[in-house]
């Protein structure tokens, strides 16, 4: 399922497999300017009160998800933050494993099952084509850049089974840009109108539903 060996991270099945990717990015990105590393590094300030804030938040996204795929079915958790959606797939038989770069965020999602430290940008050099049933990125593409999104819906997009199933959800309001916020800065993204959606299908997806408003939900299947 991984393509390359590196140092173990202590992620019991799946630890021996793969990569840390941490040195991929401080070698190609300044810390000092990235958006990515900005941004991931503000959850830091509180991790709790983030969990505790989104604890509940859209949970009938990830429960519809798990039904479109068969039972044992092996999920990517692109960003997945403290871990909610993780549990909500393992209870309903999947085998999930989470990527996320904050490390107090991936010490939390461990508890709840498989989660990798690594960037979502280098998400092709840590595991192998075809090797997800599906792919889940709530809320998790919004700090990066716009060019980098096309490669990594791609690289979503040859990590899938044949007809594998893609959700991810990206802010559609508001300026592309820094945003103060209580707890640091952050850089969002945002996608007006339906150009997210042109941008998966662009990246080889077929789109089965999108729901518009202040974000932008899309649920697509591998072509
Ligand atoms: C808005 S939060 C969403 C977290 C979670 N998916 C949820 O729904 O609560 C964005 C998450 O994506 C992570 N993230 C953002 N960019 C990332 C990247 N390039 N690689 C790995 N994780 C990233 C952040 O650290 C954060 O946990």
């Amino acid at each position: 399922m991984t393509k390359r060996r590196h140092a173990a991270v202590g992620l019991g099945n799946w630890s021996s497999k793969v990569p840390f990717s941490w040195h991929y990015w401080h070698m190609s990105k300044s810390l000092d300017n990235d958006p990515v590393i900005i941004s991931v590094a503000a959850y830091s300030a509180n991790p709790i009160a983030y969990a505790e804030k989104y604890a509940a938040h859209l949970l009938d996204r990830p429960t519809r998800f798990a039904s479109f795929l068969s039972p044992g079915s092996q999920i990517l958790d692109l960003g997945c933050g403290p871990g909610r959606d993780i549990k909500i797939f393992s209870e309903a038989g999947h085998k999930p494993i989470g990527i996320e770069l904050n490390p107090a965020f991936v010490d939390m999602a461990r508890r709840q099952g498989d989660v990798i430290q690594g960037d979502i940008r280098n998400i092709s050099s840590i595991f192998s084509p075809t090797s997800f049933d599906g792919v889940w990125a709530q809320a998790s593409l919004v700090h990066l850049v716009k060019s980098e999104i096309g490669p990594v819906l791609q690289g979503l997009r040859d990590l899938l089974k044949p007809n594998g199933r893609l959700y991810a959800c990206v802010p559609a309001t508001g300026e592309t840009g820094w945003l103060d916020e209580s707890d640091g800065r952050r850089w969002y993204t945002t996608w007006p109108e339906d150009s997210f959606e042109t941008a998966v299908r662009t990246a080889g997806f077929h789109i089965n539903d999108v729901t518009h408003g202040p974000y932008i939900e899309v649920w697509a299947t591998k072509v």
